[in-house]
């Protein structure tokens, strides 16, 4: 949630700040702002979105600034709510993503120590906090403000002729872009890749102290020295190449998603996680914690772990975990998360570490919270997504689930080699739906005139149905709801009619014969059927109204194909609603605030 730049060095501070904000829109898009440093600081802010700012700023001179891209947590999207915030000198600006607990607490204290704070902001106490501490030195200013506040925070300071920048993380992410008489400081990688593949990655508690041609990070007072990293992400991942959104793209990019995830998985020496030598426990059970989409690549995991292990695994809401007792001995504990910095997940995460136990994470992102919280980090590499809804992320949470169960698996050597065959098949299977999305497109223009939609699966693909679901719901602003098609009839029914379209996965597996005797009950509730079959499928055709073929696969993957034909369907369904695709309302990418 909400993204922040920083920029110092010898070019021009503006254009840069505004093509590293626009690669960063994907963290919150209500408001955007920046702050250079001439013989003043100048702040141009609004709730507008980084594009339109470009157009409003003035040419100005200068080689420092800071900029942000905001998803409001405290106050409405306004001008004056718009970040950078200054102090009442107007002297220092400040950019900020994360949550000031205690902000009530320090803005009346402010107020009555003769500040004027004028926004409804959390972030405008930090700006007079380093005011309130300013004796001559701009990093012991910002440690010691810092030092007041309670929650979480990635800052980029900046002051009137100061000639630096001053950064500060604590549980929100922040990186350092290295680059020739030139450094950057950003939110996440994809801003600075057109300048720089060089990244310093901060720690919790961690500040610096960055000028044109010199990078300090301090932790606890005194100096530490850093490794600078070389991302192997480039500009064109993180670039739309052609394609009209950057859902599409990214919903194109799976079969090289597949094979580079399972490739990498293969070419280890060691199995994919060793959870007896991580715990010194037998496994016994297995424990996922994820949110949203990522909640749902657990599902299929569960599902997964049970059929191929045999030993029971078991699903929570990352959000609702402190309401859950922690697991016992024996359990094997895997968090999923694209971004790596979702909130909801790193305090389960924490909650569990702090009780001793060890956590695997599954995560996209290298050097992410989650991925340095965590005892061992399962790598996806699904690359840079930056559209907001998950796609391709997705995916590649499957395979490496795939490859933790088949590694476990108890299946016999001749039916593991057929998986393995099959797995290895997959990126040719997704090739051939996105070859084929014409009849996707119709089925598509079809749904986008209504209003309410059902998803219904059974067994391995109900995640898949709740995935549709929420992919639909997120783009296309249509009210749907994923079902197990078993649970329908036990009280939403009574939602059917002509005006509700379901849209039914039933492919062929143990849950077929279930799925057509529920595909007839829809039916005669005359709800619209849209059906997702196998190709050479014969008993669906003429129950539905429309039907969307998959190529044939074990049935243990079809929830990799179904779900490629449901992204296509939610995006091409958006498209035709005219929605804004890669940024919905109210929306952002990494969900940084509990
Ligand atoms: C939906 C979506 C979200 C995320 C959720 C968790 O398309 O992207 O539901 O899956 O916010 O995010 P991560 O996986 O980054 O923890």
């Amino acid at each position: 949630m909400c993204g922040i730049v920083g920029y110092i060095g010898k070019n021009q501070a503006q254009p840069i700040l505004i093509s590293c904000l626009a690669r960063l829109e994907y963290r919150g898009y209500d408001s955007s702002g920046i702050a250079v440093a001439g013989d003043r600081i100048k702040v141009f802010k609004d709730s507008i979105r980084v594009n339109e700012l470009a157009k409003v700023l003035p040419e100005i001179e200068a080689t420092a600034g800071i900029g942000h891209t905001r998803w409001a947590t405290h106050g409405e999207p306004s001008r004056i709510n718009a970040h950078p915030h200054c102090d009442c000198t107007g002297d220092i600006a400040v950019v900020h993503n994360g949550v000031i607990n205690n902000f009530q607490q320090l803005r009346e204290q402010l107020i009555a120590e003769g500040h004027q704070l004028v926004s409804e902001t959390d972030t405008e106490v930090l700006p007079h906090l380093i005011e309130k501490h300013y004796q001559g030195n701009l990093e012991t200013a910002v440690e010691a403000a810092l030092l007041e506040v309670k929650g979480s925070y990635a800052i980029v300071v900046l002051k009137k002729d100061e000639g630096k920048l001053v950064v500060a993380r604590k549980d929100s992410p922040l990186i350092i872009g290295v680059g020739d008489r030139e450094n950057f400081v950003a939110s996440d990688v994809p801003a600075i890749l057109d300048y720089t593949n060089r990244v310093i990655y901060l720690d919790d508690g961690d500040t610096a102290v960055i000028t044109e041609d010199a990078i300090k990070v301090r932790h606890g007072g005194a100096e530490v020295t850093k490794q600078e990293q070389q991302v192997s992400w480039s500009v064109e991942d993180a670039q739309k190449g052609g394609y009209e959104h950057f859902m599409i793209k990214e919903i194109h990019e799976q079969p090289k998603v597949i094979r580079d995830t399972l490739g990498e998985y293969i070419a280890l020496a060691e199995p994919i996680v060793d959870f007896k030598a991580l715990s010194g426990e037998p496994l016994e059970d297995i424990l996922f914690i994820a949110c949203g989409t990522s909640y749902h690549a657990a599902l299929v995991g569960k599902y997964l772990i049970e059929e191929l292990v045999s030993i029971p695994a078991r699903v929570e809401l990352a959000s609702e975990f402190n309401s859950y007792h922690l697991p016992l001995r024996g359990t094997g504990i895997v968090a999923i998360t694209q971004s790596g910095e979702t909130a909801d997940t790193l305090n389960a995460m924490k909650r569990l570490k702090g009780a001793g136990k060890k956590v695997i994470v599954i995560n996209n992102v290298v050097s992410s919270s989650a991925s340095r919280l965590a005892d061992q980090t399962i790598n996806t590499m699904a690359g840079p997504e930056i559209s907001v809804a998950a796609t391709k992320s997705f995916t590649a949470q499957l395979m490496a689930l795939y490859w933790l169960a088949l590694s476990y698996s108890k299946v016999d050597i001749s039916q593991l080699d057929n998986l393995v065959t099959a797995l290895r098949q997959l990126p040719r299977k997704v090739q051939e739906i996105l070859d084929n999305e014409a009849v996707i497109v119709e089925c598509a223009k079809y749904l986008s005139k209504y209003e309410n939609v059902f998803f219904i699966g059974r067994g391995l693909n109900f995640p898949v149905a709740l995935e549709g679901a929420l992919k639909l719901k997120e783009v296309a602003y249509i009210h749907a709801e994923g079902y197990s098609a078993g649970e329908l009839k036990h009280g939403s029914f009574a939602l059917l009619s002509a005006d509700t379209p379901v849209i039914a996965i039933a492919t062929p597996d143990r849950t077929y014969e279930a799925m057509l005797t529920s595909i007839k009950e829809v039916k005669a509730r005359k709800s619209p059927v849209i059906a997702l079959v196998e190709e050479d499928d014969v008993n669906i055709g003429e129950l539905a109204d429309m039907v969307i073929t998959v190529p044939r696969i074990d049935a243990i993957f079809s929830p990799v194909v179904n779900s490629v034909a449901l992204q296509l369907l939610a995006y091409y369904t958006a498209k035709h609603r005219g929605c804004p695709i890669d940024t919905p309302r109210n929306l952002a990418k990494s969900v940084t605030v509990e």
